[in-house]
């Protein structure tokens, strides 16, 4: 099948996950993704967290599907010399090294820029240029915490909390990619290329928004109203920890169902719209709270809210999480079971959508990744495997040119 990104070819000289999540993320749409990876070693991740001696570890194996891997040392001359044809030939490249480790290597952009006027030059860093952390190296907590989100998750009576979600890594990646894809239509139009670049920091920061939205409603109030603080208990002048409250203006509260004792999951997420009051109340059987004069609008339910999820509670203590949802579904209710990633994994909607996928594997058989979260009509992108390490590299400098001979002279030599 052709697909969109097929004939853009791509220098993936990333590593660990917030670089190889974007590039993976073209190579599912079609791009040529060649990974450029130490010769010995490659991604550390390859050999982080294995669940099988000497093969590529899951870590590796789920954020670098679909790409060749070319072992290259690109500190030795003659690794030098192969990058830059590369660079010639390339449409973009794609780095997260630590700061000024492109520049060291002899890579500046304006030296890729001579190298190749229409190449993109994608990067992730912790802090954005200029910051006055810019010479931070960064990884996922980190950018969590220094993003907004670590001070505005968790519980009021607990610490700062990050998040499961890579929203400094992955979140990173995906933003990457739209910068990438906006500067390959750019270049349609200007026949340039540019240094596109997006810090962990500012990508944590822009999925913080709403954060920064209350940090001003604070600071004119006083008070939040959609916050389980309010109103009886106590701010302060920075936007407290919510635990599990809506951050949209509806309350709502992740909820005990049966099992809830001996299940760490059996749980739902119940959200109390404003517009939903009257099927919430129908579903729960009080008809009596649509008119009640103490429930019947936000404002009046904002006192007695933890009563009124207890009372929910209540309701769920003979539902399992499923048998809840599929009542709630029925009221146009918005909520979720709350799902384990072993439910996850074996989701048969999850995996009919690809969203979920099995995938085979040279060394270690078939292993479950994600497959791509955006759909499209007239393509479903296929997931291949993760490449070995080095396991293009002969293929690759054929294509440069380079001979039996030389590739033997490049392999003993170490620079393959
Ligand atoms: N050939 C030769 N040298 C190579 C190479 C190759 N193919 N690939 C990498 N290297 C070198 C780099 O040039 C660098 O050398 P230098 O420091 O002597 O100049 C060295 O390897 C280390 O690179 P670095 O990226 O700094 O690795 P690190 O393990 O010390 O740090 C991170 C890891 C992730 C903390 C760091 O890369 C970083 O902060 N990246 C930006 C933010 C980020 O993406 N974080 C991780 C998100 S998952």
């Amino acid at each position: 099948m052709s697909l969109p990104l097929n004939g853009i070819k791509i220098i993936d000289f990333t590593h660990v996950q917030a670089g190889p999540a974007c590039t993976q993320l073209l190579a599912w749409f079609g791009a040529d993704v060649i990974k450029v990876e130490r010769p010995g070693s490659g991604d550390v991740t390859r050999t982080q967290l294995r669940d099988i001696p000497d093969v590529d570890a899951l870590y590796f194996t789920m954020l670098n599907s679909n790409k060749r891997s070319l072992t290259l040392d690109t500190k030795k001359p003659d690794g030098k010399k192969i990058l830059e044809q590369l660079i010639r030939e390339s449409d973009v490249l794609v780095e997260n090294f630590g700061p000024g480790a492109l520049d060291r290597m002899g890579f500046s952009w304006e030296r890729i820029n001579e190298l190749n006027p229409k190449m993109i030059v994608a990067s992730v860093k912790g802090f954005s240029d200029g910051h006055h952390y810019e010479d931070l190296k960064v990884y996922e907590n980190v950018a969590q915490c220094a993003g907004g989100a670590a001070s505005t998750t968790g519980f009021w009576d607990g610490p700062p909390t990050v998040s499961a979600a890579a929203l400094g890594d992955s979140n990173t990646g995906m933003h990457l990619a739209i910068g990438i894809l906006t500067a390959l239509i750019g270049r349609d139009k200007t026949g340039k290329g540019q240094k596109v670049a997006v810090s962990m920091q500012d990508a944590v920061l822009n999925l913080c928004r709403v954060k920064l939205r209350d940090q001003q409603r604070l600071d004119r109030l006083g008070f939040l109203e959609e916050y389980p603080q309010y109103p009886h208990g106590e701010f302060s002048d920075v936007v407290p920890r919510g635990g599990n409250a809506g951050g949209g203006g509806q309350p709502g509260w992740v909820l005990k169902c049966k099992g809830w004792e001996n299940d760490p999951n059996a749980y739902i997420y119940f959200t109390i719209q404003g517009h939903a009051w009257e099927p919430i109340c129908k579903a729960l059987g009080k008809p009596e709270w649509i008119s009640d004069p103490n429930y019947s609008t936000a404002k009046a339910r904002q006192p007695h809210i933890f009563d009124i999820f207890k009372t929910i509670e209540d309701w769920l203590a003979d539902k399992t999480k499923y048998e809840a949802v599929d009542i709630l579904r029925k009221f146009d209710i918005p909520c979720s079971p709350v799902l384990s990633m072993k439910e996850i994994a074996a989701d048969p909607s999850l995996r009919a959508s690809g969203s979920i996928t099995e995938v085979p594997h040279k060394e270690r058989g078939t292993y479950l990744t994600v497959g791509s979260p955006i759909k499209f009509s007239d393509l479903k992108p296929e997931i291949t495997g993760s490449p070995l390490l080095g396991e293009h590299s002969d293929e690759v400098l054929a294509g440069l040119g380079y001979g039996t001979d030389d590739i033997k002279r490049l392999r003993e030599g170490g620079v393959i």
